[in-house]
Parts: structure tokens; C-alpha cells; sequence
């Protein structure tokens, strides 16, 4: 039986009376006050707090992923959360227009009260990115300190255990590798994909040899493909491709990045559908979160021009960095290098095909 609490009431329910307790304006508190400062705090408050429901999302995902075995309902959760997390993170970006109602002006007749706090001490943005799966050797950092110095006590000893922690990148590559249709009743797939990959880049130069183009041109043509094949190879050759990890040229295992290529690949096929979008997805909440980056350093040249922050970095030309280097999903996005089109695509057998399906039946068994 559920338990009904007639009395509550909407204030008490959502605590208003704390959060809307919760905006102290310094310069108010210095006798001079800014009316933009309240803004300012208003617009950080709500971004933490929906960095705080990502955590409850990106948490809950990271827990079923971490099952050993994830059923097809499961795979729809994940979608569905991560769809939620992809929208929360279009709102933060669009959040900055707000903020940008400021004018630099209009920002210094504050800035001084809140120095040397920033958004570089943000635990819970810190959080998103270590649960993520961003390494603390793949960040870029100012002034050679490592960007858990900003915490002490329970938040710092937190942040170290997250590092630790198996991440949501590992999770996916792990999941990727047991997804079992590589190589199904004989039907191996990497081989299959191979030979297509042979006859594609075959009649590519067939074509570039009986065209009207000249020797010379034809010639420079057959070497680009010729690149291409040394590219494909490099893929196809397990060696290489731990070779391209040692050097961090790549973070996906051999393994995970063929499965996630099969997915891509046969993702019309019913049973592939669904981790189809999450593998969209989690290049999505990538290039959000880059694009909010991004955003927020142009917001950063309008407020400082080339003033260095109040954390102490150089400003925009360190956060400028981060929007490339702190990505964390481009090997997924970048599957897109090895597709080949429909016309190659090597034919599933139909075992193979019926096993891809959705297998319902009124057939009693
Ligand atoms: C007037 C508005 C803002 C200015 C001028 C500004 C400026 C800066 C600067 C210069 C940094 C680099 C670290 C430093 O030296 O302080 C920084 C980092 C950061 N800011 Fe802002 N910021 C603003 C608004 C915001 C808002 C609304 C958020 C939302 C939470 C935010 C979140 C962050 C985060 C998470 C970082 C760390 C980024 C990283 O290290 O990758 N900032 N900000």
C-alpha cells in the first residue's frame, strides 16, 4: 500500500525556503550593491543543479551498464536517459544568452567581491567529466597544477576515488566487447567487412583508370587511394591498432570499436536499433558539452577580452583547449571513417538475419 502524506506542502516539499534563502549577493553585503550580481548567482545555481540530476542520470546508467548481462528493456532505459541528459545539456548552453543580457561593464561592478572563486572549482562539473571517463593525463592544465588541488577534504578524497573508479567510457567499451555478433554461427564478421573493403577500394581504381582523367591525375588519384588502403589495414590489424593506443592516438579497444562498426553498420536490423542510439547519443553529449565549452569561452572574450580568469588560468587560451582535448567520445564518432556504402555491405546470412530480429511467435514452442 502506498503511504500518502496528505499535509505536505509545496514549499516544504521542494525545501524553497532554503534555495530561495540561498542568493547572497557580496556587493549587497559591501554596500554597493550590483544589481547584475544576483543574475550571476542565479544562473550558477541552476546550472549545479542540473549538473546535479546529469550525476543521477549519468549514475543510474553507469549501474546497469555495469551488469553483466544488459536485456533489451535495459538498453531502452539507458537510451531514454541519456536522451534526458542530451536535452538538460541544449539548456545549459542556451542558458549563457541569459547571462550575456550582462555587459562587461556591468560584470566588474562585481567581479572584485568574487575573486578568486570560478567555475573551476565546480565539484559537481568535475564530477560529470571523471564519471564521463576524462583522465586526468588527458586534461590540459594551467599553471602545472592537477584541477583536484581546487578541493580539500571529502570532496577532494571524493573526486580521487571517481578518478579510480570504472568510468562510463570503460563501461561502454566493456559492453561493446561482449556484445556477441561478431563472430555468430560461422559468420564472421570482421572477415566479411574485409573482402568488401577489398573489392570497394578494387573498383575505385577500376574507375579512376577507364575515366578521361590524365595519366598524371590518374596517378595521383590511385595513391589517395592507395593511403586509404594503409588506412584500412592499420584497422584491420589487431597490432596496429593497440600500437595507436599505446601512442593515444585512440582510447577504444580493437574489439569494441569492430562492434560498435557492426552496429553502425547493420543498424537497421531490429536488435541493433537501440544501441545504435546510445552509441549516437554519447557522440551527442560529446559534442554538447563541447559546443557549451565552446559557448562559454566566447561568452568569456566578451566579459574579460584577455584578462586572466579568477581562478588564476589564462583564460579564454586555456579553456579554448579544453574544447578539443577534453573530448572523450571521438572514437565513436569517428566509426563514421570505416562505413562503406550500402552497395558494399556484405549480405547477413539469414540465420544471422533471424537472430537479429525481434524473435515473437504465437507458435507454441
Ligand atoms: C561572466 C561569466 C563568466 C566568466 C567571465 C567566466 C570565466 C571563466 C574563466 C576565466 C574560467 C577559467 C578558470 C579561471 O581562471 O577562472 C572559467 C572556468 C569555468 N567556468 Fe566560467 N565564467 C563565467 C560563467 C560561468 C557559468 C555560468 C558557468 C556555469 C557553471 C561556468 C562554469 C565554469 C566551469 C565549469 C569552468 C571550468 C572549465 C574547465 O576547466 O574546463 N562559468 N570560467
Amino acid at each position: 500500500m502506498s503511504k500518502k502524506n496528505s499535509s505536505v506542502h509545496y514549499n516544504e516539499y521542494l525545501d524553497l525556503d532554503k534555495i530561495l534563502d540561498a542568493q547572497t549577493p557580496l556587493s549587497k553585503a559591501g554596500n554597493n550593491e550590483a544589481h547584475e550580481e544576483m543574475l550571476f548567482i542565479i544562473i550558477h545555481q541552476t546550472y549545479e543543479l542540473w549538473f546535479k540530476q546529469i550525476i543521477h542520470e549519468i549514475d543510474s546508467v553507469m549501474a546497469l551498464l555495469s551488469r553483466q548481462k544488459m536485456d533489451e528493456e535495459n538498453v531502452g532505459l539507458v537510451v531514454g536517459r541519456f536522451d534526458r541528459v542530451n536535452k538538460i545539456l541544449e539548456v545549459l548552453v542556451k542558458q549563457l544568452d541569459i547571462l550575456e543580457t550582462m555587459t562587461a561593464l556591468d560584470f566588474l561592478d562585481f567581479r572584485n567581491y568574487l575573486s578568486p572563486a570560478s567555475g573551476f572549482q565546480s565539484h559537481q562539473f568535475r564530477k560529470i567529466e571523471v564519471m564521463l571517463g576524462l583522465k586526468i593525463n588527458k586534461r590540459h592544465q594551467f599553471g602545472g597544477c592537477p584541477y583536484h588541488d581546487q578541493f580539500t577534504g571529502e570532496k577532494k578524497e571524493e573526486i580521487l576515488e571517481i578518478e579510480k573508479d570504472t568510468s562510463l567510457f570503460t563501461l561502454v567499451e566493456k559492453w561493446l566487447e561482449r556484445i556477441p555478433f561478431l563472430n555468430m554461427e560461422g559468420y564472421d564478421f570482421i572477415d566479411q567487412y574485409k573482402s568488401s573493403v577489398v573489392e570497394m577500394l578494387k573498383n575505385e581504381i577500376a574507375v579512376i583508370n577507364s575515366s578521361i582523367l590524365s595519366d598524371s591525375d590518374k596517378t595521383i588519384r590511385i595513391k589517395m587511394i592507395e593511403e586509404n588502403r594503409k588506412y584500412f589495414d592499420n584497422i584491420f590489424d589487431e597490432k596496429n591498432h593497440l600500437k595507436s593506443i599505446e601512442d593515444g592516438l585512440t582510447k577504444l579497444s580493437y574489439k569494441a570499436t569492430m562492434s560498435a562498426l557492426l552496429i553502425n553498420l547493420y543498424r537497421e536490423q531490429p536488435i541493433l536499433q537501440l544501441p545504435y542510439k546510445f552509441l549516437r547519443q554519447l557522440v551527442e553529449t560529446d559534442h554538447k558539452i563541447s559546443l557549451w565549452r565552446f559557448r562559454h569561452v566566447q561568452m568569456v572574450e566578451k566579459m574579460l577580452g584577455q584578462k586572466i580568469g579568477t581562478g588564476g588560468s589564462s583564460g579564454q587560451g586555456y579553456l579554448k583547449k579544453t574544447v578539443d582535448q577534453h573530448r572523450l567520445f571521438e572514437d565513436i564518432a569517428n566509426i563514421a571513417t570505416l562505413m562503406i556504402s550500402r552497395e558494399y555491405l556484405p549480405e547477413l546470412p539469414k540465420n544471422i538475419k533471424q537472430k537479429l530480429s525481434f524473435n515473437f511467435t504465437n507458435k507454441k514452442i
